[in-house]
């Protein structure tokens, strides 16, 4: 119980923290996004409409320039409005533009005021250009513009190149931004996903290796019950040893008793060689019967010692070794209450079985059979027990012909605590265990039905997988 809790705290803990990273991932990734989506709008608002706009000024410059040409040459004053239209058509533009710069330019300020000052100053050139112009100097406004206006621009345009370039280096270092952002992103999403398969994992082998050690627990659990349950017939296989006992015992008390008898009586004539021949006959067979006898006395203890052995241990067994086993402990009780006993071992193979369970199971049924004899007070009692190999294992039947189970109590029988033996204080206990010995422990079946005069149990042994 405290194992599981602490595993049960462990699995919370893992969870806990696959939660947490999930969320950190989650946040990671949301700022990654922000940031991205900043860059991307920073690199549109600052390096594309920065460099638009610069680039836009610098070809209404190259544009005001022409129409400037377009003003020196005009041939009359018609000529000379159309060209200055022009000429501040541009010069607003440019104005525009130098406002979009100013806004949106993240270098040094300064660098776009002097460009401003630069192209505020050539205004004062164009005026004059166009004052020389109107007082018909036209020579002059000539000599101006491609002199001192031409210098003008190529300074503005120089001036206006820094920020050009500035905007343009701005871009590349937003994208090099950009791709630092993406990498750094994935290289930790990477990281988090591989942390987080791995503590997946490691819940996955907590909770398998948890669930497989309750099962173990549970297992072992009721290999205990399974024993308790058999030291509780304790009392039952007394009685039966006893009855198994009493007819050997008392043929080597009745040997003893010939024995003696014959010594006594002198039925032998030891003076003779023939009558010493005769006593040596008659107490060789006698020591004889009597080794015969003790055999069976200790084979009964054997089995008996056998069957409260808490074996855990699997082993390979033909079935009528364990029947035999059983039947060893029980056959004189069976015997004593007049129950005839037929055999019939078709069953040729070998299974992995714990032994002691299984004659438990046994016993428990043949002594159900026998109750049940008593109960209804059969006259020509019969238990056949027959073993047949089938397809996937091997089939033990045990049928008595002793009334059969009432249908109504047919589906409780194997329930614990269910028993119809009041008068003799049964537990119930008998079926419920040995449902589990077979089924649970052996991976088998064991099932009943009423057939002709009375019960029929049948267990069915799988040959492969015994569950333990
Ligand atoms: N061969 C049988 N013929 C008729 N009824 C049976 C037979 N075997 C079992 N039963 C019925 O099944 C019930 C449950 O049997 P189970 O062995 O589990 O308990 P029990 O024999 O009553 O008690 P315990 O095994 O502790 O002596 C019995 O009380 C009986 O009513
Ligand atoms: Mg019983």
């Amino acid at each position: 119980m405290k194992h599981k809790s602490t595993s049960d705290k462990k699995v919370i803990q893992s969870f806990l923290l696959v939660g947490f990273l999930l969320t950190l991932l989650g946040i990671f990734s949301i700022i990654k996004i922000i940031e991205l989506s900043d860059i991307t709008a920073r690199f549109y608002q600052h390096p594309l409409t920065v460099t638009n706009a610069t680039q836009s000024i610098q070809t209404d410059l190259t544009s005001m320039h022409r129409y400037m040409k377009d003003v020196v040459l005009a041939k009359d004053n018609l000529e000379l409005q159309t060209a200055l239209k022009k000429v501040n058509t541009y010069e607003r533009n440019v104005y525009e533009n130098f406002e979009v710069v100013f806004t949106y330019y993240l270098g040094d300020k300064q660098e776009v005021s002097t460009s401003y000052e630069l192209f505020k100053n050539w205004k004062h050139i164009r005026d004059k250009v166009v004052a020389l112009m109107h007082e018909g100097k036209k020579d002059e406004a000539i000599a101006i513009t491609k002199e001192k206006g031409a210098e003008h621009v190529f300074l503005l345009n120089k001036s206006i190149e820094t920020l050009v370039i500035f905007a343009h280096n701005k871009a590349e270092l937003f994208v090099q931004d950009a791709n630092n952002t993406k990498h750094t992103s994935i290289i930790i999403t990477i990281i988090t996903v591989l942390i987080l398969l791995i503590l997946i994992a490691s819940i996955m082998l907590m909770l398998l290796r948890s669930l497989k050690n309750a099962e173990s627990t549970r297992i072992e659990h009721e290999h205990q019950m399974v024993m308790q349950s058999r030291l509780a017939q304790m009392g039952e296989m007394i009685s039966m040893i006893a009855h198994q006992w009493r007819q050997p015992l008392g043929a080597i008390a009745a040997v003893s008793i010939d024995m003696k008898m014959k010594l006594e009586l002198e039925t032998f004539d030891l003076s003779t060689s023939q009558g010493q021949k005769d006593i040596q006959d008659f107490f060789n067979e006698r020591v004889d019967d009597i080794a015969e006898f003790t055999k069976n006395l200790t084979r009964t203890i054997n089995d008996f010692r056998d069957f409260y052995k808490q074996n855990k241990e699997l082993k390979s067994v033909t079935m009528s070794e364990p029947l035999n086993k059983a039947l060893n402990i029980i056959r004189a009780s069976l015997k004593t209450n007049n129950i005839e006993l037929k055999e019939e071992y078709r069953s040729m193979k070998t299974l992995a079985v714990y032994e002691s369970e299984l004659m438990q199971v046994l016993l428990n049924i043949f002594k159900n059979a026998q109750d049940a004899f008593e109960g209804e007070q059969i006259k020509n009692a019969q238990l056949l027990i027959s073993t047949q190999d089938v397809d996937d294992g091997i089939l033990i039947k045990i049928c008595d012909n002793a009334g059969g189970i009432e249908q109504h109590i047919l589906d409780k029988i194997f329930n614990p605590y269910f028993s119809t033996k009041e008068a003799k204080n049964g537990t119930g206990l008998g079926l419920y265990m040995s449902k589990i010995i077979i089924e649970e422990h052996h991976n088998g079946e064991l099932r009943v039905s009423n057939v002709n005069e009375g019960s029929c149990f049948e267990i069915l042994l799988r040959d492969h997988d015994v569950n333990d």
